[in-house]
C-alpha cells in the first residue's frame, strides 16, 4: 500500500525500480537471504504489514538529503549501504569540509547491540538519529526544525498519514528511521551457511585453519567477539597505543576512569567493505589489525595503558596470520552489500 503512495508522489522510483531491477524488492526482504538457524527475534523474521509499512518510510527518509539543513548529506552520505552502510575513510566528510571524530561504524544487526556509538553514549537506537540532527557538521538540523520542514512536503504528509495516521513527528519520524535500521540485517555469509545450514563446504581448508585459532586459547579472540556477530558488546581496551589526538572512549560516558580508552567491542561480519579499521580508522588492512593482535596479545601494556587482551604464550606465524585473515574473509556477506544503493532514485 505504501509502495503505491510512494509511486503517486515519485514517478522516479518507477524508473530507478526497473533501472534497478529491484521490482518489488523491500527492505524486510533481506532477512529471506538468512538461514532459519541464526536467532532473530519474530518481529523481524516476520515483520507485520505496519512495521514494513515503516521500514519503507524509514528507507525514504534515510537516504533523502532533506534531512539536512542545507539539503547536501543524508544518514547514507556516511552510511554508505555498499561499505556495509559504513564508509571507507577513517573519518566521514560532513558538512563545510568538516570531518567526525570517530570512524562510521557500519550498520547491521542492530538488534542485537545494547548501546550505540563506540563509546555507548546512546542507549536507545530510535535516540541515534537525533543526535547526528543536532550536529552542527552533520545533518544540523534539529528534529523540530525537521518535521516543520517534512509537514511542507505533501509526498511525506501523505506517507506518514498513511503509515502512522497522523503528520510528522518527532516520535514517528525518528520510529520510521528506527524500523528501516532494524531491517538491515546481515548474516549469508559462508560462515553463516557452515554454522547455521551445516554446509561443510562453505569454508576452505585455510579458513577452517583460521576459525580453530580464532576460538583457540593461541589468540582469545573469541573471548570479546563472540555470539551470533562476534561481539560481547561490551567495551575494552584492545592494546592500541593513543595517537596524535587521544579518545576518552567509554570513559566519556562513565566517568569511570577505569574506562579510559575502552571502546565497544565491534562485530567482525563484514570487514571487507568496512576498511579502514578501529574507532580511529587507523589500520588500512585486516593484516595490519592481526599484526597489531600479535604485538599486543603477548604484551599487556602499551604505552602506558594496560590492556584487557587477555595474555598469549606465543606469536603467531606469518601463516598463521594469514589463515586467520582467511577465516574473517568468510564472514562477509556480499547479498548485504548489493541492496540498492539509493531506492528513493
Ligand atoms: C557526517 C557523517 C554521518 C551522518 C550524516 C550520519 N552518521 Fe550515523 N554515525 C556517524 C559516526 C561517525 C558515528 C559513530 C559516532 C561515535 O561512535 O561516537 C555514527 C553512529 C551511528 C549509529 C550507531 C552505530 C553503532 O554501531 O553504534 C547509528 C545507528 C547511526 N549513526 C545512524 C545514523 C542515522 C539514522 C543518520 C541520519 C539521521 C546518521 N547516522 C547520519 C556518522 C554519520
Ligand atoms: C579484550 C577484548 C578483545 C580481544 C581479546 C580481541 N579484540 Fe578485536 N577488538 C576489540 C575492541 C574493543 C575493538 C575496537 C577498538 C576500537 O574501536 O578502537 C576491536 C577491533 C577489532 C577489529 C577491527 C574491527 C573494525 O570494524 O574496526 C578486528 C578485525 C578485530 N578486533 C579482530 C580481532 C581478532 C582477530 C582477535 C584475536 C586475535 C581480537 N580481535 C581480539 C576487542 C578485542
Amino acid at each position: 500500500m505504501v509502495r503505491r503512495i510512494f509511486a503517486i508522489g515519485f514517478p522516479l522510483l518507477i524508473l530507478g525500480g526497473c533501472v534497478l531491477n529491484t521490482g518489488e524488492w523491500h527492505p524486510a526482504d533481506r532477512v529471506k537471504n538468512i538461514s532459519e538457524s541464526y536467532p532473530l527475534p519474530d518481529s523481524l523474521r516476520n515483520p507485520s504489514p505496519f512495521a514494513r509499512s515503516q521500514m519503507t518510510l524509514g528507507q525514504k527518509l534515510f537516504f533523502d538529503p532533506r534531512l539536512s539543513a542545507d539539503g547536501s548529506i543524508s544518514c547514507a552520505s556516511c552510511h554508505k549501504p555498499q561499505f556495509a552502510f559504513g564508509d571507507s575513510v577513517a573519518l566521514s566528510q560532513g558538512r563545510g569540509g568538516y570531518s567526525t571524530q570517530r570512524n562510521t561504524p557500519p550498520l547491521f544487526n542492530l538488534f542485537r547491540q545494547k548501546r550505540f556509538f563506540r563509546d555507548g553514549g546512546v542507549a536507545r537506537l530510535s535516540e541515534v538519529a537525533l543526535s547526528s540532527m543536532n550536529e552542527v557538521h552533520e545533518l544540523n538540523l534539529p528534529i523540530d526544525t525537521l518535521v516543520r520542514r517534512l509537514r511542507t512536503i505533501p509526498e511525506y504528509v501523505r506517507a506518514f498519514e498513511q503509515v502512522y495516521n497522523r503528520l510528522p513527528d518527532p516520535f514517528t519520524v525518528t520510529q520510521a528511521l528506527m524500523r528501516y535500521q532494524l531491517s538491515l540485517l546481515s548474516a549469508s555469509s559462508r560462515y553463516d551457511r557452515f554454522r547455521y545450514n551445516n554446509d561443510t563446504t562453505a569454508l576452505n581448508p585455510a579458513a577452517i585453519r583460521g576459525m580453530q585459532l580464532f576460538f583457540s586459547n593461541a589468540t582469545h579472540c573469541r573471548s570479546c567477539h563472540n555470539g551470533p556477530d562476534f561481539s560481547d558488546g561490551l567495551f575494552h581496551r584492545n592494546g592500541m597505543p593513543e595517537l596524535g589526538r587521544p579518545d576518552t572512549g567509554r570513559a566519556r560516558i562513565s566517568m569511570d576512569w577505569a574506562d579510559y580508552a575502552r571502546f565497544r567491542t565491534p562485530s567482525l561480519r563484514n570487514l571487507s567493505f568496512t576498511a579502514p579499521y578501529m574507532h580511529d580508522g587507523r589500520y588500512k588492512t585486516i593484516l595490519e589489525v592481526l599484526k597489531h593482535y600479535n604485538r599486543a596479545l603477548p604484551n599487556h601494556i602499551t604505552n602506558n595503558l594496560t590492556s584487557d587482551l587477555p595474555r598469549t604464550e606465543r606469536i603467531l606465524s606469518s601463516a598463521e596470520l594469514q589463515d586467520l585473515a582467511a577465516f574473517l574473509e568468510h564472514l562477509n556477506d556480499s547479498i548485504f552489500v548489493q541492496t540498492p544503493a539509493n531506492p528513493n532514485l
